[in-house]
């Protein structure tokens, strides 16, 4: 039986970690335990992010450590001051246009962090068996969330399943696929209690806005041009972010341990078909002129070794846990585009920083 009572959630202040941790905190009240965000704060994470969180549960059922996940004395000093039980790791450098300019901070995030977070676990939930054998104990477990990107690109059809073999392609897939492989590597040669997902796009709050959806909403509101990579053909699975996490939590409560499940949301779509519905939705709250709006779309160089088209199987997720997405596309855009124009402190927050430098540098130049 799985403890669940003390949470390491790394990566909590980024986009899904901190949209995690609410889920969480605020709308599981199963859930009794408490939550430790373990996170560096680089570029992508965001402490106002959880200014709610903290003020409601800071110092008795959430706690922030700033700390990065290579640092293996800073790893192994938060497992022992939380008695952690269980890790559900988020941390990563996520985006994979970065990865394309400067691969090594991905490689030593996302390899050697998972490296050093599964050895820090192995070490702190060593036991020993009852023929006096070493062993881990049963209790515990180790979430990693991964992405589908390691499914390398579809062509016109099928799905990526569980058992598609892993053919990564950029270097956040490349240094995404290490990672997979070595969480599972601890399980088949220590026994580390492990689970594993590998999910689609997800969209909703707090996205940082160098991603499609927030950037295009954002650019809408300022009246910017909608950069648009290749011919707008690559096709990717939207998923709610809220979706994601919890099937995240069910896989974690109720997944096989050992097991590797796939998260989607059945939503296919073209980034230029996206981007029109997107159009309509914002034009409609924001009272812009949608001809207007459209007449902004650029189309740009397309991203090098661009996947033309990701699509998940999550039949297993679904018949094994029960999971389902609780939201349409067209109900999950509608409260992100809310979200963005009801947070414009947050926005504000973002663009202060080293995010409009980069995406200035990046998209709006071309
Ligand atoms: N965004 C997606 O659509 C998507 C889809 C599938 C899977 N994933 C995976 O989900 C996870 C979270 O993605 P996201 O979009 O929230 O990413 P994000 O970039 O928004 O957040 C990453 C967080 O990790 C933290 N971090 C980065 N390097 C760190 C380090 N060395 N030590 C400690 N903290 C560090 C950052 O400060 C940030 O808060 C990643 O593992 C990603 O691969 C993302």
């Amino acid at each position: 039986m799985r403890k669940l009572t003390n949470v390491l959630v790394t990566g909590g202040a980024g986009f899904i970690g901190c949209n995690f941790i609410h889920v969480l905190l605020q709308k599981t009240p199963s859930f009794k335990g408490r939550v430790i965000n373990l996170d560096a704060l680089t570029y992508a994470g965001n402490a106002a992010s959880l200014a709610d969180v903290e003020s409601d549960f800071g110092g008795s059922r959430y706690f922030f450590e700033r700390a990065d996940i290579t640092d293996r004395a800073a790893v192994e000093a938060i497992f022992k001051k939380y008695d952690i039980d269980t890790v559900i790791h988020f941390a990563a450098e996520s985006h994979v246009d970065r990865s394309i300019l400067g691969p090594e901070a991905f490689i030593k995030t996302n390899v050697m962090g998972t490296f050093t977070l599964l050895d820090a676990a192995r070490n702190f939930w060593a036991d020993t068996n009852a023929d006096g054998t070493k062993g881990i104990r049963s209790d515990v477990l180790f979430h990693h969330v991964s992405t589908d990107e390691v499914y390398g690109s579809l062509g016109d059809t099928g799905y990526f399943t569980e058992t598609t073999p892993y053919d990564p392609r950029s270097p956040y897939s490349a240094s995404k696929a290490s990672s997979d492989h070595l969480v599972f590597a601890y399980h088949h040669t220590y026994g580390l209690p492990v689970t594993l997902s590998n999910c689609s796009n997800n969209y909703g709050p707090y996205h940082f806005p160098e991603k499609l959806i927030p950037l295009m909403i954002l650019n809408m509101l300022e009246g910017k041009s909608l950069p648009v990579y290749g011919d707008g053909k690559n096709i990717r699975d939207w998923l709610f972010v809220e979706d994601h996490n919890t099937a995240v939590w069910a896989i974690v409560n109720k997944g096989r341990t050992g097991e590797k499940y796939n998260i989607g949301g059945e939503n296919e779509w073209t980034n230029i078909d996206l981007l029109h519905r997107l159009i309509d939705i914002v034009a409609e709250k924001a009272k812009l002129d949608p001809a207007k709006v459209r007449s902004t779309i650029t189309y740009v160089k397309d991203r090098p070794g661009h996947d033309r088209r990701y699509a998940i199987d999550c039949s297993k997720l679904k018949a094994e846990l029960g999971w389902k997405q609780s939201v349409t596309f067209e109900q999950g855009l509608a409260k992100t585009v809310d979200w963005y124009l009801n947070n414009e402190k947050w926005v504000e927050g973002i663009k202060s920083g080293d995010y409009k430098n980069w995406v200035e540098k990046n998209y709006t130049a071309r």
